[in-house]
Parts: structure tokens; C-alpha cells; sequence
């Protein structure tokens, strides 16, 4: 039997970058998805959830629409490790987690380096980490469907304890950053607005799309290119240009993020964490109301800074909070929510936690 576990992630700042190949700043969460595998000589995975009713058989011979539902990134996995040529065996593969679906903490990216790490290590697979987070990325592009971009998976499969990932795309190179808020009087508080979001609906997609149509307007190979946002007057869609200019800004913003964190700075660096979230705002459009009142409710109460992180239209809003302000922020958060009529947020303080491997109890 081997068992692999996988963190969820949050990222700290630098959204929607990682398929425009620029910066972006994720920290692995303490929780995490495990996969006990107990391979056989069976040419079907039998798969099971702590978080669904029910077992999935997967053939090995899957392909892309044999499988929906959660069991897909498995299946996902399974299909992409033998496109790549490698074999996979079948068996019992068990999951058990406790990264909670649609908050925008990546469970899905959790189960895929999961499932992954237990294939890679039941079948002396030799594929390096990078590997890997492509891997996984393909099966959630093509088998799910998903068109997302390389930061989840690297985020699960990189996290360190007591530290940031400074990840260039463009590089595919993962940088560690100390990121120890608690050592400077600071607690990373993660409150989930319970408004569950997905990224195979449409809005991903199309953002997208909108940068990929900017990119091309200007004649680069992505907009990681584009420093200047004057530049930008060169897109033909007005859209298109404010979504671009949310790129172009994010990616400054996470480089200032991490020269802010190195100082202590943490003033300087939730600043950057509210214009981040006013840019996801107003530029990209990837907020709601119901995100907006919570970062807003956040920064209002002392707050050093607070913005929504993930893909968008629901999930979590984070706030890096002097640690003596914790409990008016979060009290200030709850009575914003019941005020406009929302679900009670869940507010827990977290921190920078271990990425993908085995299992050790
Ligand atoms: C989702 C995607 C990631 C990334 C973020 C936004 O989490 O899976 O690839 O694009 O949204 O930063």
C-alpha cells in the first residue's frame, strides 16, 4: 500500500497570471488530500472519496468523456501518465481530504498530485516535480476540461513550510520566499465566503481568451512581456485592454509583494493586496459583491490588506492582519455578511504548510 498526500493552496497574490506566463505568489495549505493506492493486477482503478457517496471504476484505457464528476481527475491522471508512455496499474486508490471543494483552495489540483505521487511512487516512475505539475495540469486541461493554468499544481507540489513560492511561468521556476507572518505580529487570515465557484463554467475561459486576444494585438508572445501599461492603448477591445492591464499590474504587484514581505513590510504589502483585489475587481471582473464586502469589511477593521484569492466568483478572501486585530476583523467580517443577507463565513487563520509526499503516520 503507499500513500500520497497533497496540500491545497491559497495564493497570496499574483491571479490569472500563470496562463499570461508571469509572476504569482501561492503558499501550500495545511490541508490536504492523501490517496492510499493498493495496486493489483486488475485492468480497472476502483476510486473512492471521504467527500462523495459511492466507488468510480476507472478502465486504465480511459479517455477524455468515459469519466465526469470528482473520479475525472483521477481518471484524468491516469489517461495522462499513459499518454506520457507510462504505465499505470490498477487497484483500490482510497482519497481522503480535508480541502474543502469549490472554495478555490485547489482540491482539485490536491487530488490530481495526490493520486499522481501515489502512480509515481507505486510504479518507480522517474518524472521530476515540474513533470509532474504538467501532468497534472493536462489531465484538468483535456480530461476535465478545465482550461487552467500551472499554478495549483506547482503550489501542491512545491509548498514548504514557513514559506512563499515565488513562480515565474514563463521559466516554469519555483522560487521558495520565507513567508512566516506570525513571526512579525501577523496572522494570514483565510475566510471562506461559501459561494462555491467552478473553472470548467464559461467566465475562465473567456478571461482567457480576452488575454490572449490583447497578446496578440500587440504582437507578444504573452502579455508577461508588457511592463508598460500605456502600451496597452494598442489593444483594439476596451475589455480586452482592462483585462490586460490587470496582468500587466498583477505581475508588478507580486514582485513588490515579495521585496515587501523581505523588508517586513507588511504594510507596503497588504497596500498591494487590496489593489490587487480592486484590479480583480474592476479590471478583470472576477469578484462579486458578496467578496468585495468581505475584503472591504477586512481592510475597514485594521486589516493590513485583504483580497480575493483564486480563479474567482466565489471561494475565499484572504486578509494579513496585525494578530491583536484578529478577532475585531473577524467579528467585523461576520456582522458585514449577516448585514447583507450572505451565509456566515468561515474565518480560520492558516499558514505556509508542506507540499506533495508520502505519507509518514
Ligand atoms: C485557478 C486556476 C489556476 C489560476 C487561478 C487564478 O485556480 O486553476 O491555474 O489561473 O485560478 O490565478
Amino acid at each position: 500500500m503507499i500513500a500520497w498526500e497533497a496540500p491545497g493552496r491559497i495564493n497570496l497574490i499574483g491571479e490569472h497570471t500563470d496562463y499570461n506566463l508571469g509572476f504569482a505568489l501561492p503558499i501550500a495549505l495545511p490541508q490536504r488530500t492523501i490517496a492510499r493506492f493498493e495496486p493489483s493486477d486488475d485492468d480497472v482503478l476502483t476510486v473512492r472519496s471521504n467527500q462523495f457517496d459511492g466507488a468510480v471504476d476507472i478502465d486504465l484505457g480511459t479517455r477524455p468523456g468515459d469519466v465526469d464528476g470528482w473520479a475525472a481527475y483521477v481518471a484524468g491522471v491516469v489517461w495522462a501518465l499513459r499518454e506520457a508512455g507510462h504505465p499505470v496499474r490498477g487497484g483500490r486508490l482510497d482519497v481522503n481530504s480535508d480541502v474543502e471543494i469549490g472554495a478555490g483552495l485547489s482540491s482539485s489540483a490536491a487530488l490530481e498530485c495526490a493520486a499522481l505521487g501515489a502512480f509515481v511512487a507505486a510504479g518507480e516512475l522517474s518524472l521530476d516535480r515540474i513533470e509532474q505539475a504538467r501532468l497534472a495540469q493536462r489531465a484538468e486541461n483535456e480530461y476535465v476540461g478545465a482550461p487552467t493554468g500551472l499554478l495549483d499544481q506547482l503550489s501542491a507540489l512545491f509548498g514548504a513550510s514557513k514559506r512563499a513560492l515565488l513562480i515565474d511561468f514563463r521559466e516554469v521556476a519555483v522560487q521558495q520566499v520565507p513567508f512566516d507572518p506570525e513571526s512579525v505580529g501577523a496572522t494570514l487570515l483565510v475566510m471562506n465566503s461559501h459561494a462555491a465557484h467552478e473553472h470548467a463554467g464559461g467566465e475562465y475561459a473567456a478571461r482567457r481568451d480576452s488575454c490572449e486576444r490583447a497578446a496578440r494585438d500587440l504582437g507578444v508572445e504573452s502579455l508577461r512581456e508588457v511592463v508598460d501599461v500605456d502600451v496597452l492603448d494598442a489593444v483594439g477591445d476596451q475589455v480586452d485592454a482592462r483585462r490586460a492591464r490587470h496582468i500587466v499590474t498583477e505581475n508588478a504587484r507580486v514582485l513588490d509583494f515579495v521585496a515587501a514581505m523581505r523588508e517586513s513590510d507588511l504594510v507596503a504589502a497588504g497596500a498591494l493586496m487590496t489593489a490587487s483585489h480592486a484590479s480583480m475587481r474592476d479590471d478583470f471582473e472576477i469578484t462579486t459583491t458578496q467578496l468585495d464586502a468581505i475584503a472591504e469589511a477586512a481592510t475597514a477593521t485594521g486589516a493590513f490588506g485583504a483580497r480575493m484569492t483564486g480563479g474567482g466568483f466565489g471561494g475565499c478572501v484572504i486578509a494579513l492582519v496585525p494578530t491583536d486585530r484578529v478577532g475585531a476583523v473577524s467579528e467585523a467580517v461576520e456582522a458585514a455578511m449577516r448585514d447583507g443577507g450572505y451565509r456566515a463565513p468561515t474565518i480560520t487563520a492558516t499558514r505556509a504548510a508542506a507540499g506533495a509526499g508520502a505519507v509518514t503516520d
